[in-house]
């Protein structure tokens, strides 16, 4: 099945041969970036708008490095340059890009919701790099990238998602994705941090780490994200680190060829050691690697498309 979105909001209600499709077509964006002149003439003539509202290193990066690869013009801005700074809509700034006629306008907000008003105000295509506590979609479409590539498959795989849950648009990106592909997912972490309908999503619960992580094939780490945490979840981050940080004691007891993910940032000592991230395990510069071919791909699937204007806006 071909890619049929105009935009990408998130992976919840993404078929999965729509997922599958997008990681091939990233598989086939891979080599470019092993050449030594890492660029083709895919999207020449197309713009594409890199709006971030919040803070990013990987996500930002690699979308104006996939685009640059693609031969697109690349435009960055951030709130804190912008309008946005004299008390301008998220509504007006919207109208005011899409004047300027860009192909794609990918967004980071701490709002959850803001690329679907987005989508509704422009032509067009517009990609979320990450909405509040809503949806990562381009981060977990790098990890199920990542995991397919080195385990080959993600139908039946273990995965246990470790960490703060109810904050992480990383891990609700992922569930939906991992469950749309088959894997059998743990959600691991202090009742405290896992969302109330977290087994609606038909994964298992943990708040041991030891007993989360045993016989894992794929241990997803995630950041204490205390920028959406308005209340105290937990007693001190000493004692987080001590019952949910990964160590390599806790590594042993997943099978013996598992993979080790973050998204990024780390808190090297928090929720991961330095040991197991930097260890024989580790993918996490892998995802990094990988996330430049997973933008690439969704730049070409929904900025080659073409605007709607004319169109009903956000269809
Ligand atoms: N994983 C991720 O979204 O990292 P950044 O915040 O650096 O973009």
């Amino acid at each position: 099945m071909p890619f049929t979105q105009k935009h990408l909001l998130g992976l919840e209600g993404l078929p999965a041969e729509e997922i599958l499709y997008v990681l091939d077509t990233a598989r086939s964006f891979v080599e470019i970036s092993e050449r030594d002149i890492k660029k083709v003439p895919t999207l020449r003539g197309k713009t594409v708008i890199n709006l971030f509202y919040e803070n990013s290193t990987r996500t930002r990066t690699s979308f104006e490095i996939a685009a640059k690869r693609l031969s697109a013009d690349t435009i960055n801005i951030s709130a804190s340059t912008s309008s946005a700074q004299k008390g301008e809509t998220l509504a007006d700034t919207a109208r005011n890009l899409d004047a300027m006629r860009p192909d794609a306008i990918v967004i980071r907000h701490p709002s959850s919701g803001a690329p679907a008003l987005l989508a509704s105000a422009v032509s067009s295509a517009v990609i979320n790099a990450g909405d509040g506590a809503h949806e990562h979609p381009t981060q977990a479409l790098l990890d199920l990238f990542t995991i397919r590539e080195k385990k080959g498959r993600i139908e039946g795989l273990e995965i246990a998602i470790v960490g703060d849950i109810l904050h992480s648009r990383v891990a609700r990106s992922n569930l939906h994705g991992l469950r749309a592909l088959g894997a059998k997912v743990r959600l691991v972490g202090p009742p405290t941090l896992l969302p109330a309908d977290a087994e609606s999503f038909g994964a298992t619960l943990f708040h041991d780490l030891r007993k989360g992580v045993a016989g894992a094939d794929v241990i997803m780490m995630l950041r204490i994200q205390r920028e959406r945490q308005g209340a105290h979840f937990f007693p001190t981050i000493e004692e987080y680190s001590r019952l949910f940080g990964l160590g390599p004691e806790a590594v042993a007891l997943a099978k013996p060829d598992v993979i080790i993910l973050h998204p990024g940032p780390m808190n090297r000592g928090v929720e991961i050691s330095s040991e197991v991230a930097d260890g024989p395990y580790s993918l996490i510069l892998d995802q990094v690697t990988n996330g430049v071919a997973i933008r690439m791909a969704l730049l070409y699937l929904l900025a080659a498309r073409g605007r709607s204007d004319g169109e009903e806006r956000g269809a």
